[in-house]
């Protein structure tokens, strides 16, 4: 039997994971973590990459943003397209300064892990949690599995930072939370491909043929989605039709699409889910474990980051101030900007992915919400501002 004592038990190490055990660390409170999967799995996970301007500044402030800043690209605006007409909305001008920063999440999840290992801090891969116990009481634990033997980490607080399919809202009692679940009626086909980005910012485009996304993730490696049915396969598409696709939907005069060879493909579904509470007694959830938004407004990693940052807000003050107020209210302060990024997400993804015939009542919305944007500035800078990611 393996016994871990620490004041808050981690599960999972993705972001928020990592980001917190980082966090509390900073603050003097220690932390374990288990994860379920390998170092080499957690790190070769492709996710998407787009960091808000908080978020690059919390990395920042742990220290683990060196290579961040060197490999990764800061964005002054993003180009919005709709059938052919692209317009671009800068941040600059319309956010007081603020950007985005495009790094993969899996180079984020590397750099947490480093310098949480590099501190001698206990992090067990292949460990699963398979119980969380006693959250009614002052003394939780959690019960998992590593390398054949049982183990148990004794804690004052759980933290299940385990993402969508974890045990953490599994353990949360029944009753305590209310679900909101939607599932749109399409998905994104992502490809990676070894070809310089034909563009230097984002490209987000309504075409009536459906969605396109132009991302990038380097010089030399472009990150490109079209969306699909929900029932489409990875192969039923050769790497010439997608980029065909691609080159139409994304289109605009003067422009050409860069091709190269494509060395990942995968579909994704696109649903909006969350609980309207986060906390039982001593166990909170943060992250995927509570909340998915579709990828579209580039909020999943930013929304997990800024629950740690309640989550830490809340400890701090019961370690550091023998308060236990802002952990009594880690939930609705968290879930205001969930629901701020939910509705940002969905007004993104309905805009821009096509759901109904050209023409129609639901297109013409579309359409007029797109020439507002050209023609407005307040509207422009609604977008900007829910984009590059609200202050806390
Ligand atoms: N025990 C231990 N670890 C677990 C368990 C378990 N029972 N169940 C799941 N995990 C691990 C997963 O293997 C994963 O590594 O928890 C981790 C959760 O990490 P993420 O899914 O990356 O979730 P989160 O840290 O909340 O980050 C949110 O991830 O899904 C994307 O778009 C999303 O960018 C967002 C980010
Ligand atoms: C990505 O680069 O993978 C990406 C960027 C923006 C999004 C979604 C994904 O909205």
């Amino acid at each position: 039997m393996i016994n871990l004592k620490t004041q808050v038990g981690i599960i999972g190490a993705g972001p928020a994971g990592l980001t917190l055990a980082l966090w509390l660390k900073k603050q003097g409170i220690s932390s374990v973590i288990i994860e379920h999967r390998s170092r080499e799995y957690v790190e070769a996970r492709v996710r998407a990459g787009l960091l808000e301007q908080n978020t690059v500044d919390i990395m920042t402030d742990l220290g683990v943003a060196v290579r961040l800043k060197k490999e990764g690209q800061e964005h002054h605006g993003v180009y919005l397209s709709f059938n052919g007409d692209r317009i671009r909305v800068p941040f600059g001008e319309l956010t007081g300064g603020r950007n985005i920063t495009i790094y993969g999440q899996q180079e984020v999840v590397k750099d947490l892990t480093n310098e949480w290992l590099r501190g001698g801090e206990t992090l067990l891969f292949e460990a699963p949690a398979i119980k969380i116990a006693n959250i009614d009481t002052d003394s939780p634990e959690i019960h998992f599995e590593h390398q054949g033997e049982l183990g148990r980490i004794d804690c004052d607080f759980v933290a299940a930072c385990d993402g969508f399919h974890g045990i953490g809202r599994k353990s949360m009692p029944s009753g305590s939370y209310k679900e909101f679940s939607v599932t749109y009626p399409y998905s994104w086909l992502g490809i990676l491909a070894n070809v310089a980005p034909s563009s230097e910012e984002l490209i987000y485009a309504y075409h009536e043929r459906g969605f396109a996304l132009h991302s990038l993730r380097s010089d030399k490696i472009s990150r490109l989605y079209i969306q699909v049915d929900n029932d489409d396969r990875e192969e039923n598409w050769t790497d010439e039709m997608i980029w065909d696709e691609l080159a139409i939907r994304l289109g605009t005069k003067d422009w050409e699409l860069k091709r190269g060879p494509i060395f990942e493909k995968s579909i994704t579904p696109m649903r909006s889910y969350f609980i309207d509470n986060m906390q039982s007694g001593r166990l909170f959830l943060a992250g995927d474990a509570a909340h998915i938004v579709p990828p579209t407004g580039g909020k999943g990693l930013n929304l997990a980051i800024a629950d740690v940052k309640h989550l830490v807000d809340g400890f701090s003050d019961y370690y550091l101030h023998q308060s236990k107020e802002k952990l009594d209210h880690y939930s609705e302060i968290a879930l205001k900007r969930i629901w701020r990024a939910q509705d940002f997400s969905n007004f993104m993804t309905t805009l821009f992915h096509k759901s109904d015939a050209h023409g129609s009542f639901t297109y013409q919305l579309q359409k007029a919400k797109f020439d507002y944007i050209k023609s407005s500035k307040a509207y422009a800078t609604m977008i900007a501002e829910n984009y590059v990611g609200l202050p806390f």
